[in-house]
């Protein structure tokens, strides 16, 4: 099948020898671990849950550290917990993280000052540096992409399970420099409830520290499924069900660029059991996004298939409820997922990529009201986002400027909220959220 945005490796017998010795190393996730994941999305697609999916847009060697790692799994918990509370609504937690390397570009090169060199295509390709030598492919760097993939799903199990999760730690997920802000004040008032009704229940007699479901919290993980040697090369059979699993990650997908119903990706995609998803944009054919799932659920199965809509503030009203409307006629279950990242970049006047924050909200609000108009139910918002404190989205409640952002703008690829953007986005997806399930509850009582 034709394949684009995969890099051609000077040196064709060492990627050979790189992708034969990723075949014969440890999975990374368990099939029967997606198969849950699965199942969970299945109550999404059905409107019982809600899907939050975050993290970096290319995770890097050089950011690779602990407090990263624990930083984002943290904002991730703290917008679950907003989410959760606010609007009495299980919520699924699935990272872009533990294999989030390998990016799309939209041009092969890249122009500098009258230099032109091959584009960066993620650390598990080539080298962010522009040096001629640095944008060479190299397969060893998938070697150290598993590793790092592997040494942060350590880190992230241990801390879903472990103890650092559990619902009593409620308070300490705030960052500091979260506290002092509006998005950590309320996040405050809400964990103080979270400690009161835990309060109440132990006075009842149940002790919230031996609730097995209060001690910790499934964690996923998912990256865009894009440089098919490496995901091909941890692609295996199940021993139990005898189906193939592609266990790089819980969920992968494919993005706005190689989605076509002829390309390699879907064909890749179509052969693994995993819960699978697809960007939809603005190029996005309704006939043609049938095609899509016809090829990506063929059975129909609620919870094999996200549609991650991404067009823009300025664009989702005219696009998306065509493409709502098609899909609910077709009777296709899908997860409709929410990504207002990736319409709404644009060149600030530094040349530093941004995304203003207020376009960014403006996306969720009107995805919310499409899907209320048309009857379909908004189940997942996907981000990208860091625990860190950067610079790299304008807006929010501290009033990151244009000329704010070189400060901490430590991005590989595209701008990401940091955790006070994100912990306040949280708060107004679970008001759109509760208005959307409890419109839900009254048509159900009527
Ligand atoms: C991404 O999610 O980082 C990405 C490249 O998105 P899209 O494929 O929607 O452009
Ligand atoms: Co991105």
């Amino acid at each position: 099948m034709p394949i684009i945005q995969v890099p051609t490796y000077p040196d064709e017998a060492e990627l050979k020898a790189v992708e034969q010795e990723l075949s014969s190393y440890p999975p990374l996730v368990f099939a029967g671990e997606a198969r849950n994941l699965k199942s969970q999305l299945g109550d999404v697609a059905l409107g019982n849950g809600f899907l939050l999916q975050g993290g970096d847009c290319a995770e890097s060697f050089a950011e690779f550290h602990p407090n990263n790692i624990r930083d984002t799994f943290r904002v991730l918990l703290q917008m679950a917990v907003v989410l959760t509370f606010a609007a009495s609504c299980p919520v699924v937690k699935v990272g872009r993280l533990a294999g989030q390397f390998a990016k799309p570009r939209s041009s092969d090169t890249e122009t500098k000052d009258g230099v032109e060199l091959p584009s960066y295509r993620g650390d598990i390709i080539n080298g962010i540096d522009f040096t001629a030598d640095a944008r060479i492919p190299d397969p060893k760097r998938m070697l150290r992409a598993f590793s790092q993939s592997a040494a942060t799903l350590n880190l992230l199990r241990a801390f879903a399970q472990g103890g650092y999760a559990n619902l009593m730690s409620v308070h300490k997920w705030n960052l500091n420099f979260v506290t002092q802000s509006g998005a950590g004040e309320r996040y405050r008032e809400l964990a103080d409830r979270i400690g009161e009704s835990l309060s109440f229940m132990q006075a009842c007699g149940i002790n919230p520290g031996e609730v097995r479901q209060l001690q910790g919290t499934d964690f996923y993980t998912s990256h865009e499924a894009l440089l098919l040697g490496y995901e091909q090369a941890l692609t295996r059979v199940d021993s139990t069900s005898g189906d193939w699993y592609d266990t790089s990650a819980h969920m992968l997908w494919v993005g706005d660029r190689t989605r076509q119903t002829d390309g390699a990706h879907l064909e890749f995609l179509r052969g693994v059991a995993n819960p699978l998803a697809s960007k939809v944009g603005p190029t996005t054919d309704p006939d043609d996004l049938i095609r899509l799932i016809d090829i990506l659920n063929p059975d129909n199965e609620a919870g094999r298939l996200t549609l991650i809509t991404r067009f823009g503030a300025d664009k989702v009203e005219e696009y998306l409820p065509r493409i709502l409307r098609k899909v609910k006629s077709e009777g296709r279950h899908v997860v409709w997922s929410c990504d207002p990242m990736h319409g709404n970049t644009l060149s600030a006047a530094g040349g530093l990529k941004t995304r203003p924050f207020e376009r960014i909200l403006q996306e969720v609000k009107q995805v919310f009201a499409c899907h209320k108009a048309e009857g379909t139910y908004a189940g997942g918002i996907h981000l990208e986002l860091t625990g860190q404190n950067v610079t790299e989205c304008t807006g929010g409640a501290a009033a990151i400027t244009e000329d704010g952002l070189s400060s901490r703008y430590h991005t590989h690829c595209d701008p990401r909220l940091n955790a006070n953007q994100a912990i306040e986005l949280a708060f107004l997806v679970a008001g759109a959220l509760k208005e959307e399930r409890d419109a839900m509850a009254s048509v159900a009582a009527e």
